[in-house]
């Protein structure tokens, strides 16, 4: 694959994204300053990961906000396929949820799609997903949300309350336009081929649980977007209103290109990372640096391909702090040693106080739970 392609979909994401050129694909709109503006009258404040562009692109955020000034309220939609443990790259768009929850002050819905991840491997059995849907429920209670107003949705246990919907969905869509848009083949399982509208049905929940159209708003990494192109083209024709989608970018993986992903372990933190394994992840990756100190010294190094500059940005650092270390990188007064030093300093005590939080979520389990 030359630098100049990637691939974006919900199952893999490869290259080097050119994020401008995936929104002009993905036909989505980028956040202006002029949204952000009315996100801070709402919220109060900007989140960071707004003002640095790390959410970056949406659909149909403006009338979200039109729908709340008017005082309807929204609920929020996201999820996770519980296919391995959590790495630090999925937390981010739900720290940005709870950010949201909390500031709008909304209900929450999240799905588990333990069936798509069965599906999905041929080497996972379902009680190896189950195993990591309970371990994972763990890791997204440990985020804060609000327990009265957030449910886990677990497709396997809860799929009375998505069938209805889903049937309603997939009879609105052929085949080939999930072979379009997903890229299945002739040889994907049709268990796969069938299970879009599983993902698309809790976009429609929120109306049925209040009984009156209800807008929603999903949080997601952008790779999440092709289910929401689906369900935005028959939703209207149902009687519900288009689900919004705001979209973030990737957290890189600590290796060369490409996002952080649970199946690189060895370039993604889990939040069960020990402290050794963590400085050991770190010390190892790789970075924007040059061959020796005397060329970074000489000519700089690029800030822009280092993973551990973009994690210490989106995560831990000032907007100054960071503009100050990419200037300090680019001028060749920074050596990587410094930043994999700050960046080991400033994950062992995230993650140790988040590992406290899962630990406490363990008897919270049943309060997020439908009934
Ligand atoms: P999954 O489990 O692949 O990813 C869970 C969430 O994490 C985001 N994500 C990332 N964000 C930043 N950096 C990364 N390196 C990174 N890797 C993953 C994903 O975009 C997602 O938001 N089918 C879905 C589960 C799902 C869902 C949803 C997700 C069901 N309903 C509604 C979002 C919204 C999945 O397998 O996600």
């Amino acid at each position: 694959m030359s630098s100049e392609e990637f691939t974006v979909t919900p199952w893999s994401v490869e290259g080097d994204i050119d994020y401008d050129k995936l929104m002009q694909k993905f036909g989505t709109e980028k956040i202006s300053p002029e949204l952000e503006a009315r996100i801070e009258k709402i919220a109060g404040e900007v989140h960071p990961m707004l003002k640095l562009g790390y959410f970056f692109s949406h659909r149909d955020l403006d009338k979200i906000l039109t729908e709340y000034e008017k005082g309807n309220k929204f609920y929020l939609y996201t999820g996770r396929g519980p296919s391995g443990k959590i790495h630090m790259g999925h937390l981010l768009p739900w720290i940005f949820t709870k950010y949201l929850q909390e500031k709008f002050d909304v209900n929450l819905i999240f799905q588990l799609t333990d069936d798509e991840k069965f599906l999905y491997s041929d080497q996972k059995s379902m009680e190896e997903v189950s195993k990591y849907t309970q371990e994972n429920i763990l890791d997204i209670i440990a985020i804060g949300f609000d327990p009265k107003k957030t449910k886990i949705l677990i497709d396997t246990k809860d799929i009375k309350r998505i069938y209805p919907i889903a049937l309603e969905i997939a009879k609105r869509i052929t085949f080939s336009t999930v072979k379009a848009v997903f890229g299945f083949e002739n040889s994907t399982n049709i268990g796969m081929i069938g299970f879009p509208p599983i993902q698309a049905a809790p976009c429609f929940l929120p109306s049925i649980i209040e009984g009156r159209p209800t807008p929603v708003l999903i949080p997601a990494a952008i790779d999440q977007d092709p289910y929401w192109r689906v369900t935005r083209d028959i939703a209207e024709k149902m009687g519900y209103p288009k689900p919004a989608q705001i979209h973030s970018k990737f957290l890189p993986g600590l290796g060369m290109q490409g996002k952080m992903s649970s199946s690189i372990p060895e370039t993604a933190i889990f939040t069960t990372d020990t402290d050794d394994v963590v400085d050991k992840k770190i010390s190892s990756t790789f970075t924007g640096g040059q061959p020796t100190v005397d060329l970074q010294r000489k000519l700089g190094a690029n800030f822009s391909i280092c993973p551990v500059f973009w994690y210490l940005r989106y995560f831990f650092d000032t907007e100054k702090e960071s503009d100050e270390r990419s200037r300090k990188c680019k001028g060749g007064q920074l050596l990587c040693g410094e930043c994999k030093c700050n960046l080991k300093d400033a994950t062992k005590p995230f993650l140790s106080e988040f590992k406290k939080q899962r630990e406490k979520a363990k008897d919270q389990v049943d309060k997020f739970m439908f009934d």
